[in-house]
């Protein structure tokens, strides 16, 4: 099982990802408050050569930044219904990375062709990270 003992190897391992990536695609977030989430949208943005500082969308639901793709931060966490999430679908047709924290707070409005990247607590500074990538 891929796991990180520390923020900054979640974030190369982000930074490992988007290095792979050339054509847009979504990436689904999952995970409790405090799982790491926002940590690898910082790495994902490193590995883009984004140098804004990266602050969590909670409250403005998307935020979109510029580097050798664009990336959107989207976190759904005070969303209560899917439809909810509907103003941010065209997001996903873009040309960019658009990164969804609380990503199954969208449930069926998802698309399939996605990344997944599922974090678990096991200790302190512990987190196991399973990437599943559905594009194909
Ligand atoms: N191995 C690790 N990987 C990532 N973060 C870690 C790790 N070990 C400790 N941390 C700490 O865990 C916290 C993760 O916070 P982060 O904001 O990324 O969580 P989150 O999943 O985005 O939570 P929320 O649902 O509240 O948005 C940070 O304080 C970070 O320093
Ligand atoms: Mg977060």
């Amino acid at each position: 099982m891929p796991t990180t003992k520390t923020p900054e190897e979640t974030m190369f391992l982000a930074e490992s990802l988007v290095r792979s990536i050339n054509s847009p695609v979504c990436i689904a977030l999952f995970g409790e408050l405090g799982a790491g989430k926002t940590v690898f949208v910082k790495g994902l943005a490193k590995g883009l050569g984004i140098e804004d500082v990266i602050k969590s969308p909670t409250f403005v639901l998307m935020r979109s930044y510029s580097g050798r793709m664009k990336l959107r931060h989207i976190d759904l966490y005070r969303i209560k219904k899917e439809e909810e999430f509907l103003p941010f679908e065209e997001a996903l047709m873009d040309e960019g990375i658009t990164a969804i924290e609380w990503a199954e707070r969208a449930g069926e409005l998802l698309p399939e062709k996605r990344i997944d990247v599922i974090f678990k607590i096991l200790h302190e500074n512990n987190r196991e990270i399973i990437i599943n990538d559905y594009r194909n």
